[in-house]
């Protein structure tokens, strides 16, 4: 099947305080359409830096990226922003929803900046999907750990983003109930043939995705190795 992901060779170096961080060093990765990727790794081995640059926040000092074709390293501002938010969901450990803002009105954001239509009921229907139709007006501040990250779930997915990063979704969660938002994204990531780069320290969460990848010393290597 084709290529979904397609990095060659980048790297990427920290200045901090005079000092020279190589983070990742002519890395290289290839993920297929439809397939869920785990990328494990140490603390500070480099898999949050490794998402921001798929993710378009961040530049690589050399090498490129390419999602569903497009160069992300050779694109303006303008289009990246455009391209994030039409083909990529991002989830995070920290939920990073917006505090003064309802589910509902969180979910409802992404549609908004798009300028889409019926944006209430689709914002409904994802919030359904991740079991949380008993919580539209609620705040964060009134939501569970949990809750909070299927209301951020239901936010990433609502665009039907070909590409889902998440870093350590259930990484602030109690162990099951990390478990029950990792299966609801495996499961939604199936049904609609997203792909899945899946960020973890988890290893037997890890196993659930189809390939698992340890990166260390700049580069993805083999898990089982
Ligand atoms: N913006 C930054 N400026 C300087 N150093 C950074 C920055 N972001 C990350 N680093 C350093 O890069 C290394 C990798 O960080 P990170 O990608 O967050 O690792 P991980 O997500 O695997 O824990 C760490 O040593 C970290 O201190
Ligand atoms: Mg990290």
């Amino acid at each position: 099947m084709k290529n979904l992901v397609s990095i060659q060779k980048i790297s990427k170096t920290y200045s901090q305080g005079g000092k020279r961080i190589e983070v990742l060093f002519k890395l290289s990765l290839e993920v297929k359409k439809g397939e869920t990727l785990a990328i494990l790794g140490q603390s500070g081995s480099g898999k949050s830096t490794l998402l921001s640059l798929i993710s378009g926040l961040d530049q690589p000092d050399y090498g490129n990226i390419r999602i569903n074709d497009c160069d992300l390293t050779k694109m303006k501002q303008e289009e990246l922003a455009r391209f994030r938010s039409e083909q990529l969901g991002i989830v995070f450990q920290q939920y990073h929803l917006l505090s003064n803002l309802t589910a509902l009105e969180n979910v409802t954001l992404p549609l908004e900046l798009q300028h889409r239509a019926k944006v209430d009921d689709e914002a409904r229907k994802a919030l359904a999907m991740v079991g949380l139709s008993n919580r539209l007006s609620h705040f964060p501040s009134e939501l569970s750990g949990g809750e909070c990250q299927r209301v951020a779930l239901a936010r990433a997915m609502i665009t039907r983003p070909s590409l889902i990063l998440a870093d350590e979704p259930s990484g602030n969660l109690d162990s099951n109930t990390g478990r029950e938002i990792m299966e609801l994204l495996f499961k939604l990531c199936k049904e609609r043939e997203q792909t899945l780069i899946l960020v973890t320290h988890n290893r037997d969460l890890a196993s659930l995705c189809d390939r698992s990848l340890t990166l260390r010393e700049g580069r993805l290597f083999s898990s089982d190795s």
